[in-house]
Order: structure tokens, then C-alpha cells, then sequence
């Protein structure tokens, strides 16, 4: 800056004071977290425009994509979510959110996203029953059991909700598909005493993320496929316990080193295992859940859901 106050156009390509007199404006009524996720968003887009020296046009771009987002968003759409899931921000938001700070030996069951297809209240099911309807001559039937303990006691945990959700063999959820009846390969089980579940379902296949819209232009432009690994969706939930969502991955599917939304963890690739003897299943896929009970959780750092916010 001269001595004068002005800015030097020589040391300084651009105002140095504009950036803080974005954040200043910010009123004294402003919750504290919103000031500080704010600043830092001002922040990080400000310095992205002046090194990249953003253009008109490539900013107008970014906006028409963000409106193009929003216009197909509805409730069984959520395009927004899709761009941030291609940036990869879904996956790291859930790093971040339960990440565990301790070097226990054993851990909860790893999280991943939630993704765009989950439904509210999927039908309640009995243990042994199946969440498949139609496709009897495509898919490969899958017999689907564990056991959900207390991830530092081992101990089974008794009125655990495992609420699962996969697509169907053409690569498609119920709600894209007017061909499946409604809810279908979806479904909720309660554990009894023993902490155990077991249902059938299918081994699902990869399929594309939708990419008829600003996430499939994003891709194209990146050089980029829109395909997920095959993945099997869980929320688990249970009284006293931090619920989780999280995803399974089949070891041997296309895509698993490449997913186009960054979810695969080691921990969760698991495998299918050819099955004889059960007319109802041709893979038996074994799987146990640990959770951590939120006390447990606290201790160990796990951040995210409270159990005032799970209530
Ligand atoms: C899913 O697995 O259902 C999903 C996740 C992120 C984007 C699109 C789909
Ligand atoms: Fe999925």
C-alpha cells in the first residue's frame, strides 16, 4: 500500500482490502458459526477467482449450472447433492463428521454417504424375509446375515434397526423406475435379543449416477464416467447407540478403485460368497455392524449425529 493509503497497482494485481470488506459486512447479529463459515468460504472463493483469474463468462457458467441444479431438483431428485458428491464433497464431509480420533483396536462400522436414493419409512420386515419382488430370472439371489454389536463390549444389541436399500439388476432404484412396484428392494429389520438379522436381497450391480444434468456435464467435461461400484446401502440405528449410514461394496465389481463419487473404503469391500443348499439364494453375503453407544462415541471423538440430533 503507498503511504498515502491507496493501493499500489504495482505490488498489488488486484484491491488487497476488497476480500475483508466482503467479510466486514457481516452484521454483529450473525451466529458465530455462521461467521466462521462464511469468512472462510469468502475467503476460499475470492482467492480462487484472483488465481485463476476467473473470467465473466466461466463465472456466468458456474451460476447457469448451479440454476440448472436447482430447476430439476425435487423430492425425488437432488442435483445440488449429486455436483457435490461428483467434487467428492459428500465423501469428505463424512470423513470429517466420523472420523475417530482414538487408536482403539477395534472401530464402529465405517460410514459413506448417504447418497440421493434413501426413502423414509421403508416396510417393516421380519428377520428371514426378503426384500426382492419381481425380477425372478435376472439378479443373482443373496442371503444377507450378521450380527450388530457394541463395538468396545462385542455384546449383541438387541432392537437394532437396519434399514437397507439397493437397485434393482437394470442398475436402477424403485423411485427412477416405473417398472418396479413401490419400495421395492428396500426394507426394515429389528434385531431380537441376539442382535442378529438376516434377509435376502440381491448382489446389486454398478450403475451410473444420473447424468442427464449439471453433475453429467461437470463429468464430460473432466473426462469422467458416472458409474458407482455395486453397493448395498444400510442406516443403522438403535437406543443409546450413534445410528450410522453406510454402504457395502462387492470386491469383485467393476469400478471399485473408481468411483465416481469417492465413497469406497477398505473396511466396507466385502464379499459374496456362492451359496448351496437354499433354494432362496445363490450368494450368502455375511456382514456384522459395531456400533458405538453415544457416551462411547463421545469418548472416542466420534463427531457428528448427538443423540439430540438422532432424536
Ligand atoms: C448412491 O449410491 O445411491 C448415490 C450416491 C451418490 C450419488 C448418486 C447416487
Ligand atoms: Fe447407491
Amino acid at each position: 500500500m503507498a503511504s498515502n493509503g491507496a493501493v499500489d497497482s504495482k505490488t498489488h494485481k488486484f484491491n488487497p482490502h476488497f476480500t475483508q470488506a466482503v467479510i466486514n459486512a457481516t452484521g454483529p447479529k450473525a451466529s458465530p458459526r455462521v461467521r466462521q463459515l462464511t469468512t472462510s468460504l469468502i475467503r476460499h472463493l475470492h482467492d480462487f477467482a484472483r488465481e485463476n483469474e476467473l473470467t465473466v463468462d466461466e463465472w456466468m457458467a458456474g451460476v447457469e449450472l448451479m440454476n440448472e441444479a436447482g430447476r430439476m431438483s425435487d423430492d425425488r431428485r437432488n442435483e445440488g447433492q449429486l455436483v457435490c458428491d461428483i467434487f467428492g464433497l459428500e465423501s469428505l464431509v463424512d470423513e470429517i463428521t466420523y472420523k475417530l480420533a482414538s487408536d482403539a483396536a477395534d472401530e464402529p462400522t465405517a460410514t459413506a454417504i448417504l447418497g440421493p436414493f434413501w426413502r423414509k419409512e421403508a416396510p417393516l420386515k421380519s428377520m428371514g424375509d426378503t426384500i426382492v419382488s419381481g425380477f425372478d430370472d435376472k439378479g443373482d439371489r443373496t442371503w444377507m446375515h450378521g450380527t450388530v454389536t457394541d463395538f468396545l463390549t462385542g455384546k449383541p444389541i438387541e432392537g437394532a434397526v437396519l434399514d437397507v436399500w439397493h437397485t434393482a439388476p437394470n442398475g436402477l432404484y424403485e423411485q427412477q423406475d416405473p417398472d418396479q412396484p413401490d419400495m421395492n428392494l428396500r426394507g426394515r429389520f429389528t434385531t431380537g435379543k441376539d442382535g442378529k438379522y438376516n434377509f435376502y436381497c440381491l448382489r446389486p450391480v454398478p450403475y451410473p449416477i444420473p447424468y442427464d444434468g449439471p453433475a453429467g456435464k461437470i463429468l464430460q467435461a473432466l473426462d469422467r464416467h458416472p458409474y458407482r461400484p455395486a453397493h448395498i446401502h444400510f442406516i443403522l440405528t438403535a437406543p443409546g447407540y450413534k445410528p450410522i449410514i453406510t454402504q457395502i461394496f462387492d470386491r469383485n465389481s467393476k469400478y471399485i478403485e473408481d468411483d465416481a463419487v469417492f465413497a469406497v473404503k477398505d473396511s466396507l469391500i466385502v464379499d459374496f460368497k456362492p451359496f448351496q443348499g437354499d433354494p432362496k439364494a445363490d450368494f450368502e453375503l455375511p456382514y456384522d455392524f459395531k456400533l458405538a453407544t453415544f457416551e462411547d462415541a463421545k469418548k472416542h471423538s466420534v463427531a457428528g449425529t448427538t443423540e439430540e440430533s438422532a432424536a
